[in-house]
């Protein structure tokens, strides 16, 4: 049984380094560039993890300006099989309530700056073109494990959810936010795209835990998404996100993923022409 490592990305509010065990500081650097800050390597019962804040640890990257490539790539390097990764979201469904805890296994694309891919043709970067499956972005067994344990914590779970990631750093207008609903949108956020994407053609076993903080713009009868309203939720969903990484990455650990790796690396090097 091959052993796991598990990358954290933690996202807004959500990068407390606090979770690790033994942990120190590494500042690394990739074919790609520099990753969004020092990654923390550390232990959470025994299984190693690494931490990278998304937007940096002085939260100074916004959306559009994170390399993306370098995060996924670094924790890759470090030896993650896993990314198990936390993001602020807001909702666009009335049963999904700030407090609760979504799992997504959809995305809708809504950025437009980002470069969603390893094999981009430029020098340095791997040879061939990645037309990589997306019709299920994220590991549905990684996925069960989060599913689990949040219900296990009394935590209210949606176990699916189509995430819709936009440019930002603007929240959606009312139009937008109720064209999202159209669209067949469950929450909403600006990171999960290209994130996803380059783990998946990293062949990582991915997969968020998204965390409401407001019902962005579509409802009329409540107060739209603004950046007070997100902090209101924020020390809450902290604390539960971290609830949830302290009990599922002992569990995640425990099982043999041989074979679910090596299926995810299959389906990156089969992409590639
Ligand atoms: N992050 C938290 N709330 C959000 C929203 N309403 N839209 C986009 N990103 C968010």
């Amino acid at each position: 049984m091959s052993a796991v490592k598990i990358g954290i990305i933690g996202g807004s509010g959500l990068d407390d380094p606090d979770i690790l065990h033994s942990r120190h500081e590494k500042f690394v650097d990739t074919p790609y560039g520099k990753p969004s800050d020092a990654l923390t390597i550390g232990q959470i019962e025994g299984v190693d993890c690494v931490l990278l804040a998304r937007h940096g640890r002085k939260h100074d990257i916004m959306p559009s300006k994170i390399n993306f490539r370098a995060n996924v790539y670094a924790l890759k390097q470090e030896g993650c099989t896993h990314l198990v990764v936390t993001t602020a979201c807001g909702s666009l469904q009335e049963q999904i309530a700030p407090g609760h805890i979504v799992v997504p296994d959809q995305f809708i694309d809504r950025t437009y700056k980002r470069i969603q891919t390893y094999y981009d043709g430029e020098e340095g970067s791997p040879k061939g073109i990645s037309h990589i499956a997306m019709h299920s972005p994220f590991c549905e067994r990684t996925r069960e494990h989060l599913i689990a344990s949040v219900k296990s914590l009394g935590l209210t779970c949606h176990e699916k959810g189509t995430v819709v990631t936009m440019e930002g750093p603007r929240f959606s207008s009312r139009a937008e936010s109720k064209m999202y609903r159209i669209l067949g949108g469950d929450v909403i956020n600006m990171t999960t795209v290209p994130e996803v994407i380059l783990a998946k053609e990293q062949g990582l076993c991915y997969a968020a835990i998204a965390l409401p903080t407001d019902y962005d713009s579509w409802r009329e009868s409540e107060e739209s998404v603004s950046l007070d309203v997100v902090m209101k939720t924020f020390a809450m969903n902290a604390a539960n996100g971290k609830k949830v990484l302290l009990d599922v990455i002992p569990k995640i650990a425990k099982e043999d993923w041989t074979e679910t790796i090596q299926g995810h690396v299959a389906t990156a090097k089969e992409a590639i022409m």
